[in-house]
């Protein structure tokens, strides 16, 4: 476990009398992409911010490429985007991460071509006063990009994006995991941190219910795979009996199958011939799975 770049290791959170964060274990190896999912309240900002060592770790510990939260060495090693960032409004974008990197690291990079690489080339000599959320976003993002940390942080991400900025972004983090940085990102957000991660974890009500890979999540939930059979005019009915399927419309029938069953149920319907015109398969969906998590393992 020691060439993980984020280690924590049973911690636990009060806020007041209320236990906010139980038991976490969780880490995150160089050039991994973890997401870290769960309803509003579950717990993932504070995670965060014991991370960045602004809020008290109240049992268990947290290692960040060796070092606690909070100490000049940590904070060295991360890059934090919060949820919403908010930068001084009287500077322009490139004003502002001329003085991030002149405070942050020793030589200073080519802020231009950084600017660029987030899509604000163009507004860079503009005051952050006159920018939209999705640009402050952007900009908090070359700030993530320009300390080559060891391990980022981004909370909630993609809130205030639209949906090719988002791709942006997920590409961006991509370079950041490609350079060797552990990415953590909260977001309750799920659809979108289906293809872009690979890891994802759950929390419900500050306990972790599940960490594992998508396909690995999946086989966990033991959740069936929709199968839909196109058939042709008039054999709806017939095909639907012969399978145990439910009859769509005139033209498909549908049914679910476990992931253990599926060749051999494939195998079963491409033998009934020339009456099957198609299949299409659709495996259980990260909403799926997190809702199954998520309500404790009920659906
Ligand atoms: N500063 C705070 N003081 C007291 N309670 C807080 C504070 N911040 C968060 N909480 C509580 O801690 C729990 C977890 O919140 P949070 O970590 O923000 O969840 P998430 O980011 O998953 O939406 C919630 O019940 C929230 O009300
Ligand atoms: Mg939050």
């Amino acid at each position: 476990m020691t060439d993980n770049a984020l280690i924590i290791r049973s911690v636990d959170k009060f806020r007041g009398k209320t236990q906010v964060l139980k038991a976490i274990d969780l880490a995150v190896a160089p050039g991994e992409r973890v997401a870290l999912l769960g309803h509003n309240g579950a717990g993932k900002s504070t995670l965060i911010k014991m991370i960045l060592g602004q809020t008290s770790i109240d049992g268990g510990d947290i290692s960040i490429g060796g070092a606690k939260p909070g100490r000049t060495v940590a904070r060295a090693k991360t890059a934090f985007l919060p949820e919403s960032v908010n930068f001084h409004p009287t500077l322009t974008g490139h004003e502002q991460l001329t003085l991030f990197a002149s405070l942050s690291v020793r030589d200073l990079p080519d802020i231009d071509a950084l600017l660029d690489r987030v899509g604000l080339a163009e507004a860079s000599n503009n005051r952050i006063a006159t920018y939209s959320k999705g640009m402050r976003q952007r900009l908090g993002l070359a700030q993530v990009l320009l300390g080559q940390p060891t391990v980022a942080l981004l909370d909630e991400p993609t809130s205030g994006l639209d949906p090719i900025s988002r791709q942006d972004l997920y590409a961006i983090i991509d370079e950041l995991a490609a350079q060797g940085t552990a990415v953590l990102i909260a977001s309750h957000a799920l659809t979108e941190v289906e293809a872009q991660t690979d890891r994802i974890a759950i929390l419900r009500k500050g306990i972790k219910v599940a960490d594992d890979t998508l396909d690995n999540l999946s086989r966990g939930a033991g959740l069936p795979t929709r199968m839909r059979i196109l058939v042709q005019d008039g054999q709806a009915d017939q095909i639907a009996m012969a399978t145990g399927g439910t009859r769509i419309n005139g033209a498909s029938v549908e049914l679910y199958c476990d992931a253990g069953q599926k060749m051999q149920e494939l195998r079963r319907i491409a033998a009934m011939g020339d009456v099957v015109a198609d299949i299409e398969l659709t495996p259980p969906r990260l909403e799926d799975l997190y809702r199954h998590y998520s309500t404790g393992g009920q659906t």
